[in-house]
């Protein structure tokens, strides 16, 4: 149980419990990770009648999934077995009006951008400090391989970043993670696609070329469903 209760808390929980208008009962749901899914995991445990079983997009969120009762499935046994996951719910550490996001944070983006990229739909549930004209002040997160660590640095700095190794962190896959700041994201598609296709890079944290289908941003005045402009409502 999420314990803590500040105002910043309270617009998560509001994103998070919005979200659940946005799934289908009886179908598989998508679940990332960080402290706003945390609220919506609660919420998901709260109703686990009707969303008994879930994909997870990292250890952390499994283990909570659990503690609610709720049945966590392998990927690739839903895959396999035909089964849709019809939407994905997940924060964002960044999110522009086009619904392009910097993911990240807590170090789980590649599971993250597998499951959403097996998903229907993108549920992101933010509260209104991650809503950025420009992508880039967060520092863009990219798990690497251990022994391309230096190699894909140099890379970085030749674009203008600056990145550093996370201190401590070593994701559900075995690698490590760079925090990239100093980079200015006017093009997030462009360099989404450069930068994954690097030797040694295995995902970089921009959510760009599939961005969220929704993102349900919490203001004190509500939770406000925004789409991005000119797309067709209930697309991706
Ligand atoms: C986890 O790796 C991230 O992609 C999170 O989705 C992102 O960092 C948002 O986390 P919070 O909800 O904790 O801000």
């Amino acid at each position: 149980m999420t314990t803590s209760n500040t105002p910043q808390d309270r617009l998560k929980r509001a994103a998070a419990r919005a979200a659940i208008d946005h799934l289908l009962p009886g179908e598989v749901v998508g679940v990332g990770s960080g402290s706003t899914v945390n609220f919506f995991i609660e919420e998901l445990g709260a109703r686990r009648n009707q969303f008994p079983t879930a994909v997870s997009s990292s250890s952390g969120s499994t283990e909570r999934l659990r503690a609610q009762g709720i049945n966590v499935l392998d990927l690739n046994e839903v895959i396999a077995a035909g089964r849709r996951i019809p939407v994905y719910v997940d924060g964002a550490d960044e999110i522009n009006a086009s619904l392009q996001m910097v993911k990240g944070g807590g170090g789980a983006l590649t599971r993250e951008k597998i499951v959403a990229a097996a998903s229907e739909r993108f549920v992101c549930i933010v509260d209104r400090s991650k809503w950025v004209e420009c992508l880039g002040r967060f520092p863009l997160p990219v798990e690497v391989i251990p022994m391309a660590v230096e190699l894909v640095c140099a890379r970085l700095r030749l674009i203008g970043g600056v990145p550093t190794v996370r201190e401590g962190k070593v994701t559900d896959n075995g690698n490590l993670i760079l925090d990239v700041a100093g980079l200015s994201i006017t093009q997030p598609d462009l360099l989404e696609a450069e930068i994954n296709q690097w030797a040694g890079v295995v995902t970089v944290g921009l959510f760009a070329r599939q961005p969220a289908s929704v993102a349900l941003v919490a203001t004190p005045e509500g939770v406000e469903e925004r789409r991005a402009a000119g797309a067709a409502p209930a697309t991706r």
